[in-house]
């Protein structure tokens, strides 16, 4: 019997979210500690059928053909010129839904490597990162098309909507701590709120934009460069701008004021925001004490990640 597997990591906003979405630069990187898998299995029964067992979706492209999965499967089988295979799917994911970590993308991009595998024609990342785009305005409505590149290409990633992928060259490692405050967030909400807000304030809005656009441009310096030092300062001052936008809440609030105390050099939520995860930037020697104390100040998930050099 054929079989086919494909994987895809989580993602981690570092700058930029919301700002991307209005032509604005944003940074981020592959996050592999979570990661989306998909294998695909021939069998005797007709037609292709998905299933997430983890979720208890179980889906079957002839009668479920607007579920966000069936798409994906369709869109490959198109783009490859493909008929349906008479296969199974089978989808685990240990990425946290609607938190910021981009489970959605790495959910369509595991898919989309796994079937087109099985097919006998691997996608090549950019066509596969078009492909998950697709499926990404179905979750979000007006996606800017950041999660759907970092968790294909799985490198760090300078993002300006509609411009090809430029890969960041890291020029010193760094560390960050990750937390989870456990309250999922839909993107689609957080971006329709601030779509509301910037038609009724588009002044006000666009300014708090080109801010946040020029820290993802100094934080590309200053990661290039290897002056991570600045990196802290930078993520503070873009969780400020981030909560003018109402896009915080008060548990991202309090694991960020946690993680500063603990000593972290600056912090930020991730993300769509209102829920789901913040970062930190740590030194390899605070990494575990500034994990630790955000545990105890209630994170739901907490994860450490070294950003390594890069070329
Ligand atoms: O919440 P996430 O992981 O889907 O990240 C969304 C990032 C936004 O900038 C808020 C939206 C987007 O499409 O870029």
């Amino acid at each position: 019997m054929r079989r086919s597997e494909g994987h895809a990591p989580g993602k981690v906003i570092l700058f930029g979210e919301h700002a991307v979405v209005y032509g604005r630069p944003a940074i981020a990187i592959p996050f592999a500690a979570v990661e989306a898998t998909a294998v695909v299995d021939e069998t005797s029964s007709e037609g292709l059928s998905i299933l997430a067992p983890d979720i208890g979706e179980e889906v079957r492209l002839s009668r479920d053909s607007a579920h966000p999965l069936a798409v994906m499967a369709r869109l490959v089988l198109e783009a490859l010129g493909e008929d349906e295979p008479e296969a199974q799917i089978t989808i685990h994911s240990t990425i946290p839904v609607a938190s910021g970590l981009g489970s959605g993308a790495a959910v369509s991009a595991a898919l989309g490597r796994a079937l087109s595998s099985y097919l006998g024609h691997p996608l090549p990342t950019p066509r596969l990162s078009s492909l998950v785009f697709e499926v990404e305005k179905l979750h979000h409505g007006t996606p800017s098309g950041i999660d759907n590149t970092v968790v294909c290409y799985g490198q760090p990633v300078y993002f300006v909507k509609g411009n090809r992928p430029e890969p960041l060259h890291v020029g010193e490692p760094f560390w960050l701590v990750i937390a989870d405050t456990g309250i999922p967030s839909a993107t689609k909400e957080s971006v329709g709120a601030v779509r509301a807000a910037w038609e009724q304030n588009a002044g006000k809005f666009e300014d708090l934009f080109d801010d946040i656009g020029g820290i993802s441009t100094a934080a590309r310096t200053a990661i290039e460069s290897g002056r991570t030092e600045q990196l802290g300062p930078l993520m503070t001052r873009n969780q400020e701008t981030l909560h003018r936008m109402a896009v915080s809440s008060p548990e991202l609030e309090r694991l960020i004021e946690m993680a500063l105390l603990a000593g972290a050099a600056g912090a930020k939520l991730s993300g769509g925001g209102r829920g789901g995860n913040m970062i930190a930037l740590v030194e390899e020697k605070t990494a575990g004490a500034i994990a630790e104390a955000l545990c105890r100040a209630g994170a739901a998930r907490v994860w450490t990640t070294t950003v390594n050099v890069t070329d």
